[in-house]
């Protein structure tokens, strides 16, 4: 199916809400075939389950090795003929295994505006160094550290009485509003990457 997606996650799952929910008042025109999770107890997987999708529990510790847990979750997501993977929260560095079965095909989002603070606690790293503005970013996924090519970002202001709770909440809901947006325009496929650069149209 050419607009089906696969969502990893590992734990909470807004992100995946935002796509359910985008999916369901047809701002989003795509199937979540499958949701997959390396935790058994992440909440998003009951997010998943209420909307009646499909998912997977992978524990990366039952393992072997990295790439033996990608390679699993590149058999089930190609079972499900999915178009796109998207990482929402997801708490696993992918393989080349895994970037290499969906070449430009995975977006992750992250809470800052890279590639300013990658990694982890980026709105606690945010505040720490002092910035004015901080963000949300999806990216496509290579085998760095949310370092691929910028598909969308979305800019917050920084106040000063701003704690990580403050800030986070600010970022999240923007990072709910460009996730769903992003992962239609890709699916639309008006788009072309030269060098870091995606552009649209
Ligand atoms: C989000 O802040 C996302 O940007 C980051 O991990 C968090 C996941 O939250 N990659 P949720 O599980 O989608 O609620």
């Amino acid at each position: 199916m050419e607009r089906n997606i696969g969502v990893l996650i590992s734990g909470r799952g807004s992100n995946l809400q935002s796509l359910i929910d985008a999916v369901a008042n047809g701002r989003l025109d795509a199937r979540i075939a499958l949701v997959i999770s390396n935790k058994a107890d992440a909440y998003g997987l009951e997010r998943a389950r209420s909307a009646g999708i499909e998912t997977l529990v992978l524990d990366h510790k039952a393992f072997p090795s990295r790439e033996a847990f990608d390679q699993a979750m590149v058999d089930a997501l190609r079972a499900r003929e999915v178009a796109l993977v998207c990482l929402a929260g997801f708490m696993r560095l992918v393989s080349a295994t895994f970037v290499g079965a969906f070449p430009n095909q995975i977006l992750n989002i992250h809470p800052a505006l890279l590639p300013s603070f990658p990694g982890l606690h980026a709105q606690r790293q945010a505040l720490e160094h002092g910035v004015r503005f901080s963000g949300a970013t999806v990216h496509l996924v290579d085998t760095s550290l949310d370092a691929g090519p910028i598909v969308m970002q979305a800019v917050v202001p920084v106040f000063s009485d701003d704690t990580e709770d403050t800030l986070s909440a600010r970022i999240l809901a923007e990072e709910h509003r460009i996730y769903p947006e992003a992962v239609g325009r890709m699916l639309d496929g008006d788009w072309s990457i030269d060098g870091r650069r995606l552009t649209f149209g």
